[in-house]
């Protein structure tokens, strides 16, 4: 397999190297789906981090909303270096949550398992992560400190897209960044909420939406 640079000097990561058996010349539409679901999803670094404004910068502080096994929060940390990256997630099926139970079933283990993951993963960057269990709109009360940058992957409903948005956006410096996972829809429309809170909230406050599939983003101005 051909070895990529990338700009990361880490090279690029595929998690599932079983997707590579996708690349042949005929693909059901099931697979077309698998393989644009694992690029999507598996590939870091991420545009969010990788086309950064403040990659470079020492001492940053950031936020993760949502952050499950911990792959993307482990990118943050190697592409942006944070001081400190504050990990939230509840790791609840709670009431409103959906979609984590059509991804995840109805019991607990699948998210208990991606909690004792994560903290694997960022075993390394303990000294640098601050772990939140609790979901965004409540950990909020907890951040008491300027953010440079901000990263929504939690709850995808429109609702609390918009609410992790206004809750988060005063707490983000003047030149940070805020911005997400999940800017696509054609065969997930379970994302269609990330996209129209993301767009309104641009049009309304008229601001320049920054989008690198998978991701989206905005600076503050
Ligand atoms: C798609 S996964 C995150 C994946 C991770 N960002 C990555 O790319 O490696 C969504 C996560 O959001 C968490 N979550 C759901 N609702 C949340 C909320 N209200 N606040 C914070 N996290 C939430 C879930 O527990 C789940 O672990």
């Amino acid at each position: 397999m051909r070895k990529y640079s990338g700009t990361s000097g880490q090279g690029l990561i595929i998690s599932s190297p079983a997707a590579l058996k996708y690349l042949r010349p005929e693909l059901s539409e099931v697979e077309i789906v698998d393989v644009l679901s694992d690029l999507k999803h598996r590939i870091f670094p991420r545009p969010f981090e990788r086309l950064n404004p403040l990659r470079g910068r020492d001492g940053l502080v950031g936020v993760e909303i949502g952050v499950c096994g911990g792959e993307h929060a482990l990118s943050l940390h190697r592409i942006l270096t944070p001081a400190r990256l504050y990990c939230i997630d509840p790791y609840s099926l709670y009431g409103e949550y959906d979609e984590g139970k059509n991804h995840y079933g109805v019991d607990q283990a699948p998210l208990h398992v991606a909690e004792i993951s994560a903290r694997e993963l960022l075993a390394d960057y303990a000294g640098q992560t601050v772990w939140i269990r609790k979901t965004s709109a409540d950990a909020a009360k907890d951040i008491n400190e300027p953010l440079d940058f901000v990263y929504v992957d939690g709850n995808h409903a429109e609702q609390f897209v918009r609410e992790d948005i206004r809750n988060y956006w005063p707490l983000v410096k003047r030149g940070g960044v805020l911005g997400g996972h999940d800017f696509y829809n054609g065969f997930q429309s379970e994302h269609d909420g990330v996209i129209a809170a993301a767009m309104s909230f641009a049009i309304e406050n008229k601001l320049s939406l920054k989008v690198e599939l998978p991701d989206w983003w905005i600076v503050k101005p």
